[in-house]
């Protein structure tokens, strides 16, 4: 287990971003305070697959998720796997719960706040499937550390996925893509890139369908990168 000191790069607040916009809607604020509480991950303690799920499914985290397309379609078509998916933003998570709801999908966990806060509670080698989509870009060099791929951040993801296991990454920022081809670079000894040509990470495979932000990003005449690291 990675442990935590003062000054390490994973003790740095990584929410720099807005927690709501527009006010809510009275459908999705009952949603918030009705079926927010039934989901939401536990305040304290571990966070398994049996705690949250009472068996011993596999595990997929997905690490600001936005509005929670991306999220409930892969709970949708994986029944019997169990997702936790993490936001801040109170709108984007609003908006989750009513595709969870809709899809009367059963298998979603929900913590509206830091990621990283919950992926700690996750015990070592749990997870199955990590998910990073369009993370902040924080584009600036003085806003670096801010960026959810640094080396204490992808030393934990490497610490909570099992080996085989795959963290999957999207951008369609050039700097964020740099620097999380060189991030990941120092971490070969625990993750192995995917990408075999060129190809492999200029379109989305295996399920992975572009997310609320990737489809603006395409629109705006921008274009996503898809990096899929295996854990060794
Ligand atoms: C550019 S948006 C992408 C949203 C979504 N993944 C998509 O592709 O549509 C980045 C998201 O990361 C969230 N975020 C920022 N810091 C976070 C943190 N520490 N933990 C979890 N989510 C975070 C933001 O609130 C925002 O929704």
């Amino acid at each position: 287990m990675t442990a935590f000191k003062p000054g390490d790069p994973l003790t740095i607040n990584r929410l720099y971003g807005r927690s709501s916009g527009h006010k809510l809607r009275q459908g999705q604020q009952e949603l918030v305070e009705g079926l927010l509480p039934q989901l939401a991950v536990p305040a304290q303690g571990e966070i398994s697959a049996r705690a949250l799920f009472g068996d011993e499914r596999p595990l997929h985290f997905e690490i600001g998720f936005g509005s929670g397309e991306h999220l409930a379609y892969r709970a949708d078509l994986l029944p019997d796997h169990g997702f936790i998916g993490a936001e801040p933003f109170l709108n984007g998570v609003a908006t989750a719960l009513g595709h969870i709801r809709d899809g009367a999908l059963r298998n979603v966990r929900l913590h509206m706040g830091d990621a990283l806060e919950v992926l700690r509670r996750v015990p070592d080698g749990a997870l199955t499937m990590l998910y990073l989509l369009h993370p902040d870009p924080w584009p600036k060099a003085r806003h670096a550390k801010r960026r959810m791929v640094n080396d204490g951040p992808v030393r934990l993801f490497a610490d909570k996925l099992k080996p085989g296991g795959e963290l999957r990454i999207a951008t369609d920022h050039p700097v964020y893509l740099e620097w999380t081809l060189m991030t990941m670079q120092r971490h070969t000894d625990r993750f192995e890139w995917l990408a075999e040509r060129p190809r492999d990470f200029l379109e989305p495979v295996g399920g992975w369908i572009e997310t609320r932000y990737g489809a603006k990003s395409r629109r705006e005449g921008r274009r996503p990168y898809y990096l899929r690291y295996r854990k060794l």
